[in-house]
């Protein structure tokens, strides 16, 4: 998924060669956000800061490749669901550039869900680049079972 993004330039890196398929299975329950992120991924620590600016508590693992790609498949992250970090909180696994507000409502709601998810890596999204310029994405609800429904939607800027 090396995407979306090159038209306006932005530099992926190694976060895209983070984006992998998946399989679901169950969460485990953590009290702060642990995040898995590729070392050399600029965006997940823009992501990692702006989170923690929210008032999240933030551990972070540095991951590559298979190592990452494997974390995915094993907290469920179903196929066309990944992004670069993956990140846990309360049982729920956090996938890609999901907004604060969107992670507050999920703890709030506690859906009887494996997490949520903002798959590939949307411009102007949260560490993506200015809101300014965002382009239209949508936070996916991951259902135990795979399935997937619309949890927010932020339009283009
Ligand atoms: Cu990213
Ligand atoms: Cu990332």
């Amino acid at each position: 998924m090396d995407l979306i993004l090159s038209r306006r330039g932005f530099i992926l890196g190694a976060c895209a060669a983070s984006v992998a398929a998946a399989v679901p299975t169950m969460a485990d329950t953590k009290p702060a956000l642990h995040v898995l992120k590729d070392p050399n991924c600029g965006c997940c620590s823009a992501w990692v800061e702006i989170i923690q600016a929210e008032g999240f508590e933030v551990t972070v693992e540095e991951s590559t490749g298979t190592t990452l790609a494997r974390y995915k498949i094993d907290n469920g992250i179903p196929q066309g669901m990944g992004s670069c970090h993956t990140g846990k909180i309360a049982g729920y696994v956090i996938e890609g550039h999901v907004p604060p507000a969107d992670i507050r409502r999920l703890l709030q709601e506690r859906p009887d869900a494996i997490g949520l998810a903002v798959p590939g890596m949307p411009y102007g999204s949260p560490g993506m680049g200015p809101k300014t310029e965002r382009e239209a994405y949508e936070v996916f609800l991951i259902r135990r079972d795979g399935s997937t429904e619309v949890f927010s939607s932020y339009g283009a800027a």
